[in-house]
């Protein structure tokens, strides 16, 4: 029986596997870490995951972000961000550059919220940067602010929206707020694993299928790509012979890549990154030893990360004492790491809910929504876990 036609996502993701195949046989060793496989099954120009025109964290898509479970989450953030703008003394222009920004759901939720908190003053100050690479969801951030009357608080973000991007001028130092929900997850990782009480690496290979049957992605085990894996542990306080033996983990070396644009764009202000992550201790404990890696398809957890490139999406837990340190090598100050459910509580989550109630537009499903929005965002084994780290420059 001959196969029947594929669907145009089955072949864009063959696609993107033959060439991702092409590169590992091109290489003299026949492999690639999984840093550069993560790298194209995401962004490979019009092929990778985040290059496509579906809209990935909506109920219907893979996975939903706290910002799109409910506006109370950019509500109650734009009370923080007041309060930053405020203790920085009203400056005007006030940039809030938002990386991994998508269609604009978290950037025009604080600006209502700021509307309806009747900050006009920071509104009319705000410039709101947006740095997101699908070209797809700009688009759809762009028509979004011009639908509520927003699009003249919207500052371009340069010829290529992606984080590390060509932007051939140096950017001018701002001041403000940069601001990361759910992006540093998505930066490429290597993986490494202990065997026989040396730290080694996880490269990816490709296996041709026997008699006939399909190729696939695999792993092998090979002596680290660069020291600075091991670097990367020890400055954690976390030595490589810490790891137990079999023990995975994922290393990501684009933190400090993103912490020097940042570094670059930030004259003085404050840095908020809310994502999936935890502290070295605990990324690298005995309670993960099998990593933190995964992939989402349609909202279910996909197993295999070789499966279906280029359609599933692809995330490891973020290192915050890393980020930290890092942050604080570049001269920032720490300001603070709670779990997001901690950070909400303390940044006014529960005026919002009030101000929610009390309005008389509120109708029973609204409501609805609200609360489950809520649950999700404060349950600790959910969304609530979730880390937000502050910094502070200058
Ligand atoms: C998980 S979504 C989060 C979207 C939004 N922050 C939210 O919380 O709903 C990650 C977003 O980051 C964008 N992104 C991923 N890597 C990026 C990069 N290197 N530069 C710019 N944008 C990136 C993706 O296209 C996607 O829109």
């Amino acid at each position: 029986m001959t196969p029947g036609p594929r669907s145009p996502d089955a072949e864009r993701s063959a696609k993107l596997a033959s060439v991702i195949r092409a590169e590992i046989e091109s290489t003299s060793d026949g492999r690639i870490t999984f840093a550069r496989f993560m790298e194209r099954a995401l962004y490979e120009p019009r092929l990778g995951y985040y290059r496509q025109s579906a809209d990935r964290p909506t109920d219907a898509g893979d996975f939903l972000t706290a910002p799109e479970t409910h506006p109370i989450f950019g509500r109650t953030i734009a009370r923080r961000i007041e309060e930053m703008w405020v203790s920085l003394g009203r400056p005007s222009p006030f940039a809030l550059i938002e990386y991994g920004a998508g269609s604009g759901t978290l950037g025009l939720a604080i600006l209502d919220g700021l509307r309806r908190h009747g900050s006009d003053d920071l509104l009319g100050s705000i410039r709101y940067e947006p740095v997101e690479s699908n070209p797809y969801r700009l688009a759809d951030l762009q028509q979004r602010f011009e639908q509520d009357g927003l699009a003249d608080r919207v500052a371009s973000s340069g010829p290529d929206g992606s984080a590390g991007g060509t932007a051939s001028e140096e950017p001018v130092p701002v001041t403000g707020v940069i601001l990361a929900n759910e992006f540093l997850d998505a930066l490429p990782v290597h993986r490494v694993v202990v065997r026989g009480g040396k730290l080694l690496e996880l490269f990816v290979v490709w296996r041709n299928g026997a008699d006939g049957s399909a190729g696939r992605f695999a792993e092998v085990v090979a002596e680290p790509s660069t020291p600075e894996l091991a670097a990367r542990l020890a400055d954690d306080g976390n030595e490589p012979g810490q790891l137990a033996e079999g023990q995975v983990a994922e290393i990501c070396l684009g933190l400090g890549p993103w912490l020097d644009e940042v570094a670059a764009r930030l004259a003085s202000g404050f840095v908020l990154v809310i994502d999936y992550g935890y502290e070295a201790a605990e990324l690298y404990g005995p309670r993960r030893l099998a990593g933190s890696l995964l992939g989402y398809r349609g909202h279910r957890v996909a197993e295999d990360p070789f499966a279906d490139v280029g359609l599933t999406d692809l995330t490891a837990h973020v290192d915050f004492t890393a980020l930290g340190l890092l942050a604080e090598r570049r001269g920032f100050v720490f300001a603070g790491l709670a779990t997001q459910q901690e950070f909400l509580v303390a940044a006014g989550l529960e005026l919002e809910l009030q101000a929610l109630q009390a309005s008389p537009e509120l109708t029973l499903a609204d409501y609805m929504r609200a609360r489950s929005g809520i649950l999700r965002m404060l349950d600790p084994r959910h969304m609530g876990r979730f880390r937000v780290l502050t910094l502070e420059r200058d």
